[in-house]
């Protein structure tokens, strides 16, 4: 089995643990491990002391019941056993892969997104058609395009709302008209939506895959939208039967996931109003940081997103874009990461959702290089 290399997580793995300012981070500000426990006024020493006789077990093998309870409350039909526990939405959109898609069988994923999406499934063998999303389009499918795309072999449609890198979002008679499609075809859809509540929108109102379609997978994390990757902790919600075969396949890769995440994540959960109102002021303060850094900027323009922690920066210079984020890294230190990931040249997708602090430095050091480039090609001529 040949697979192609995780483009987005190799520019990760070499170059963020010296980022000076990180703007390739995709996680709302991570917590510590002292904000998570005192997150609803909670002692921190009595906290761990309530747990301190807990036997390191397996626990529970698809995820303790409170932490499928409270997964299950995220949504509006789903049941705790509807749920399983992963680690994290990679694992997640793993183990659905594996366990729906087989040699030979059509996948339309949009692109660009999470390569994951797109590369898997091409390495257990299926043909992966790709729906193109472009800025033009605001990063939202063209649907006369899907309908095209999709036949009676079509197996999976696979989508993901709100979109890494764009930030987009289908709403809800969008996604309609794609659940449409999918049961003409009987074909599933997984929805990867690790970074579902992050709106901008105050009003939004966007319904999950799995809520409106038999067919339907949603996938999710505690990494993005609840700033707590460090747990490492995912779910699959969907059908019972395709949480059936999961747990097949599942018991042969992972057994169950770490007890003392689950503990966190449950704690987690369970503030969870707390949480993202802390997370959606940041993700919407640092926007506007953001929005209004782009409009003083001539040479940087963008779909503005409408949720998400991330977008894809337009840039108007002749330069590749692992040469730009290079170049930029080795000035200053502030940290991006290139269009070319998502095989989209000529753009950098930059992750806003970091302090508001480190956002501000580095659009500052951004535009120092942006100007340094400028001052290049005067002298040039
Ligand atoms: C769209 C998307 N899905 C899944 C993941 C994996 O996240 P995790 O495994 O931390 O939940 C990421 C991480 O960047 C992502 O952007």
């Amino acid at each position: 089995m040949k697979i192609n290399a995780f483009a987005i997580e190799e520019w990760m793995n070499e170059y963020e643990d010296d980022a000076v300012y990180n703007l390739a981070e995709t996680c709302v500000d991570s917590l510590s491990l002292e904000e998570l426990v005192t997150l609803g006024g909670e002692d921190y020493d009595s906290f761990f002391r309530s747990i301190a006789d807990k036997k390191l077990t397996y626990g529970h093998i698809t995820g303790s019941p409170a932490y499928k309870e409270n997964i299950a409350k995220l949504y509006e039909t789903v049941k705790p056993e509807n749920i399983l526990s992963m680690n994290g939405a990679i694992g997640a959109n793993f183990l659905v892969l594996f366990t729906l898609v087989e040699p030979g069988d059509e996948v339309i994923c949009v692109d660009p997104t999470y390569q994951q999406l797109r590369s898997v499934p091409e390495s257990f063998g299926a043909e992966v058609k790709r729906l193109r999303l472009t800025q033009e389009n605001n990063f939202l499918p063209d649907l006369d395009e899907l309908a095209a795309l999709a036949n009676e072999n079509t197996k999976l449609i696979i989508i993901n709302n709100p979109n890494n890198p764009a930030g987009s979002v289908m709403d809800a008679a969008y996604l309609e008209e794609i659940v449409e499609i999918a049961r003409k075809h009987d074909a599933y859809i997984l929805c990867d939506e690790v970074y579902r509540g992050l709106w901008q929108d105050p009003k939004a109102d966007i319904p999950a895959i799995v809520d409106l379609y038999e067919k339907g997978i949603s996938t999710g994390s505690m990494s993005k939208a609840l700033s707590l990757a460090g747990l490492r902790l995912g779910w699959i919600a969907g059908p019972q039967d395709v949480i059936r075969k999961c747990l097949t396949r599942r018991d042969y890769t992972t057994i169950s996931n770490g007890l003392l995440d689950d503990i966190l994540a449950v704690h987690a959960l369970e503030n969870y109003d707390k949480l993202m109102e802390r997370n959606l002021k940041i993700v919407r303060e640092n926007l506007h940081v953001l929005d209004e850094w782009v409009q003083k900027e001539d040479r940087i323009s963008y779909a503005k997103p409408q949720a998400g922690t991330t977008a894809l920066l337009k840039y108007d210079i002749d330069m590749p874009s692992e040469e730009f984020c290079k170049k930029l890294f080795n000035m200053n230190g502030a940290f991006l990461a290139p269009g070319s990931c998502f095989d989209v040249e000529g753009t950098v997708r930059i992750g806003y959702a970091c302090s508001t602090e480190v956002l501000k430095k580095g659009l500052e050091k951004v535009s120092e290089f942006l100007a340094s480039i400028e001052e290049k090609s005067v002298q040039s001529i």
